[in-house]
């Protein structure tokens, strides 16, 4: 799996959890983080040097972990390798549409995630007559990172992202990047308790595993597995605040000149 640094590792977390016997390699674009901002090009051609990194690796699926890759550039790399490949994107949008009573989605996420409208027409493609609300959250990521959980001043960022979706009166909100589970009880408490919140994470963990059972490919109970960690800079930041992230010690990790593929 690949993102575009730390936040990956709530998805990382969830597969972990549900597949406990799979070997995962992650890889976190740290050098280059964040995606949110950057154009579909840039973030398309990471994505390729990413899954090309992986590849050496002989990993037999890809999950995108990155809802930014996920949405600009998952079609495109479906088109270029004969590889399986998974996003964050298309699984948030089924639980989703699952959640949601009056047909009110909202969805949130970084401005490459919201401009591409990919969750936008992954929800609309599975019913064109839900409504969807899309809004830009562009500081919830560095919050995050910095440790802003539960700040006064998160809970004000979070009133003036939120209450335009509030008065759109969603019922479902779907948190479309890595970073924002962590935010969870900030997200839960401006949204009010009728607002059921979709973790794409979670999601995309169920959907792993129905692929690699359904594939029989998933690794047998028996088997010793391992877990990998790579990254783009110097890992000391990743392993700081990634084993928030991730609730658990992450041991090894090495750096990756990913500019040399
Ligand atoms: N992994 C990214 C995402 O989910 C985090 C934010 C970023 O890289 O800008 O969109």
């Amino acid at each position: 799996m690949f993102d575009s640094g730390i936040g990956g590792l709530t998805v990382a977390k969830k597969i972990f959890e549900l597949l406990p016997h799979e070997n995962v390699i992650y890889f976190g674009d740290t050098a280059r983080y964040p995606y949110g901002p950057r154009s579909k090009r840039i973030v398309r051609n990471f994505s390729f040097q990413n899954t090309d990194f992986l590849l050496l690796k002989r990993v037999k699926l890809v999950v995108v972990a990155c809802n930014t890759a996920s949405a600009v550039a998952l079609d495109v790399l479906r088109k270029r390798y004969d590889i399986p490949m998974i996003g964050v994107v298309e699984p948030g949008a089924r639980g989703a549409l699952k959640a949601t009573r009056n047909g009110r989605i909202g969805v949130i996420g970084t401005v490459g995630t919201i401009n591409s409208g990919a969750y936008q027409k992954a929800i609309l493609r599975l019913d064109p007559g839900l409504t969807v609300c899309a809004s830009p959250c562009p500081l919830f990521a560095s919050l995050v990172e910095e440790g802003y959980i539960n700040k006064e001043a998160t809970r004000l960022i979070a009133h003036e992202y939120l209450d335009p979706l509030l008065r759109k009166k969603v019922d479902t909100l779907v948190l479309g990047c890595t970073h924002y589970p962590l935010l969870k009880s900030v997200i839960s408490k401006v949204m009010g308790k009728g607002t059921r919140l979709i973790d794409s994470a979670e999601e995309t963990a169920r959907e792993v595993k129905s692929f690699l059972e359904g594939s029989a490919l998933l690794r047998n109970a028996k088997q010793r597995s391992f877990r990998k960690f790579y990254v783009s800079d110097v890992p000391d930041r990743f392993v700081q605040v990634g084993e928030k992230f991730l609730r658990a010690k992450i041991k090894e990790v090495k750096r990756v000149d990913i500019d040399s593929y």
